[in-house]
């Protein structure tokens, strides 16, 4: 059942190896031959999305890295503005809302107490409407929501969220393509296909499992480690960073590679390990070179990379490859191995995986 860790040795590792069959249950149903059924958001989705002019995301922690994902989806295949903020900062700003707008919360437990509180200060701020993105059926967050989509990640045990995370993005692809469907606008085809392919592909890159655990020793020994990403990926390498520092205790910091040089370089030397997500897409010329950049200051390079890149293992750089994905999908791919490698990591530094230190599964003070 759901609860018990049956073969796995933490929940966290069970809950990353269901990804599969939980990304599988969030598009069941949900898409058409001709692309996303649309009132999986409700019966009023069509309409609020088609009148929608820009949307707001408010979320915290995980939730708030998929958000930040959601933004250049949304932007580049529905063309609306987006903006996304954590929960505790937008509720006590003075938001200034433009007509038309849609709020749209995120949340594994519905019951984030900032999240929730920001939901409420919205109300009278003249939203068009809001969606709240949730893996809990009737919290608090889905009952005084207008619209929810839920993630059905099925229950998450440990601390560090996995699947919650990637089912979110499932659901947020879903968003982005109900919205460009609603908006009349054409979206490429191959995106819903290989959305359809997305849990086998999953599954083949959780069968590099050994391969990561045998680069998780370089970590253990380490104090410190820099994750570079670009475009969709950078908030995958805010999530990657934000894993390790959550479960192994490793001070972790993520950017995105082309702002290497505006201070973070400064910190590289043959004891900051730097993780680089490399799928194919059209940042990969400008990210190659930012890894040069790394590498001419004797850092220890860690790429995964899409097999068709061209990235080749050195002594300084070691590549782990994952299957090609159709680039809007990378980022959903590319989280599964950085998840894996600080599950390793904090195994070996014996850490409490499941309920890491100081922290707590949901957070429903403020
Ligand atoms: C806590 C958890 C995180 C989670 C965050 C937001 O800090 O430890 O894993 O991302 O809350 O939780 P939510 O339920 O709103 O997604």
């Amino acid at each position: 059942g759901a609860a018990s860790k049956g073969e796995y040795r933490h929940y966290m590792l069970k809950e990353i190896y269901e990804q599969p069959t939980v990304i599988a249950a969030a598009l069941e149903g949900r898409l058409g031959e001709e692309g996303v059924l649309v009132e999986s958001f409700g019966p009023e989705a069509a309409a609020l999305l088609q009148q929608a002019r820009q949307i707001h995301i408010v979320a915290c922690g995980t939730s708030y890295h998929a958000g930040l994902v959601a933004r250049y989806w949304l932007e580049r295949y529905a063309g609306i503005p987006v903006q996304v903020e954590v929960a505790s900062e937008y509720r006590y700003r003075d938001v200034v809302v433009p007509e038309e707008t849609l709020l749209v919360t995120l949340s594994q437990s519905g019951e984030t107490a900032d999240t929730l509180a920001a939901l409420r200060f919205a109300q009278n701020k003249g939203y068009l409407s809001s969606l709240a993105i949730c893996n809990v059926p009737g919290s608090s967050l889905v009952r005084e929501s207008d619209l929810c989509l839920m993630t059905r990640a099925g229950p998450e045990i440990g601390v560090a969220s996995t699947k919650a995370f990637t089912t979110q993005l499932v659901a947020l692809m879903l968003l982005t393509l109900a919205t460009a469907r609603a908006k009349s606008r054409s979206v490429d085809p191959a995106i819903l296909s290989a959305l359809r392919k997305l849990p086998d592909l999953c599954r083949q890159v959780l069968g590099l499992d050994r391969e990561i655990e045998a680069l998780s020793q370089a970590f253990a020994e380490k104090q410190h480690a820099l994750f570079l990403g670009r475009g969709a990926h950078f908030p995958i390498a805010l999530e990657g960073a934000l894993k390790l520092k959550e479960i192994s205790y490793i001070h972790a910091e993520a950017y995105p590679a082309g702002e290497l040089k505006h201070g973070p370089l400064a910190l590289v030397d043959s004891e900051m390990p730097v993780i680089s997500i490399a799928p194919n897409d059209d940042l990969l010329g400008k990210l190659k070179s930012n890894l040069q950049e790394v590498r001419a200051r004797g850092g220890q390079l860690f790429v995964f990379a899409d097999e068709g890149v061209g990235i080749d293992e050195q002594e300084d750089t070691r590549v782990l490859h994952l299957p090609h994905i159709h680039e809007a999908l990378a980022p959903l791919l590319y989280t599964l191995p950085l998840q894996l490698l600080s599950y390793h990591v904090a195994v070996l530094k014996g850490t409490d995986v499941d309920q890491p230190r100081n922290l707590a599964k949901s957070v429903t003070v403020e």
